[in-house]
């Protein structure tokens, strides 16, 4: 793997075009929660590849998605690339194409594809410098974990160049109702992590972009279990959350009140998203 090189002074990050002037600045602080997602997903690494495969399939489809776009000459990256599911697609579908792996955690980065770009970045601070002018911004999976989405995704929008695309997926609130309904069943707080609004996000897009293409979906998994659920997410590294962790007896509770209140299977919706931004390639 060719590992560009990170930019430790976010100070720096002068935005690189005029056009990117008008986003506005991220904060620069990094954050504890930051911290521990990034070490849940290291300690996930290994087997991020093997078992997340609905992030798979999401990246599979978002790529699709990408395949007749009409890119300008310019940067392109995977925020929050991960393994580099969604840059491995949009390379497969798109040859003359090279994204940049954009990732927080290092060790998730290094299961990615030898001979590919990455760069060891946390997205809470903007985008790295290089990104400036971008012509293709695809992310999948990776919004939800940043402290702030919406302020984020508008910082995206503002750095692509005229022409250029934005490409994402992201699981929104209307995410995991049964998981709240078993919790609240149990009487027990919801623990998983607080998703973004779609409105918001489609908001936040449409301050740079043009959007040309907005869909929320649903997919479902078989979860017959609450510990077993629970233990699928933390295999790939994705339980960091900002509520309070479940005692024994809580754990307990929502496992007995998992099947009736559930059903056996949970839903995420995903916000599927194509932006341009206005103006001649
Ligand atoms: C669920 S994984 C998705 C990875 C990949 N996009 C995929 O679809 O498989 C979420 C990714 O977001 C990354 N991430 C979380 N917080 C981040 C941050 N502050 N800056 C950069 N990456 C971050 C994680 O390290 C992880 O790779």
């Amino acid at each position: 793997m060719v590992r560009a090189e990170p930019t430790a002074d976010r100070a720096s990050q002068a935005p690189a075009n005029a056009a990117a002037a008008a986003a506005p600045a991220p904060s620069a602080e990094p954050s504890p929660f930051a911290g521990q997602v990034r070490r849940n997903f290291a300690r996930g690494a290994v087997r991020y590849g093997r078992e997340a495969r609905l992030q798979r399939a999401v990246a599979w489809r978002l790529a699709r998605h990408c395949r007749d776009l009409a890119i300008p000459a310019g940067p392109c990256a995977d925020l929050g690339a991960g393994t580099g599911l969604l840059a491995g697609s949009i390379e497969r579908l798109r040859p003359e194409l090279r994204l940049l792996r954009v990732d927080n955690c290092p060790a998730l980065l290094a299961q990615g594809a030898p001979d590919t770009a990455s760069l060891p970045w946390d997205l809470n601070g903007g985008l790295p410098p290089q990104l400036g002018g971008a012509a293709l911004l695809g992310s999948s999976f990776a919004l939800q974990w940043l402290e702030q989405p919406e302020r984020q995704l508008e910082h995206w929008g503002g750095q692509l160049r005229p022409g250029g695309w934005l490409a994402l997926a992201v699981p929104t609130a209307a995410s995991f109702r049964q998981w709240r309904a078993a919790a609240a069943a149990a009487a027990v707080p919801f623990t998983g992590l607080e998703l973004p609004e779609a409105m918001g996000l489609e908001g936040a897009v449409a301050r740079h972009l043009e959007i040309r293409l907005c869909r929320r979906l649903r997919f479902s998994r078989p979860a017959p279990s609450a510990l077993g659920f629970l233990g699928q997410i933390k295999a790939i590294g994705a339980q960091a959350s900002h509520g309070p962790r479940l005692r024994p007896a809580e754990l307990r509770r929502l496992e007995a009140a998992w099947p009736n209140a559930t059903g056996n299977r949970l839903e995420w919706e995903v916000l599927l998203l194509l932006g341009r931004r206005p103006g001649a390639a």
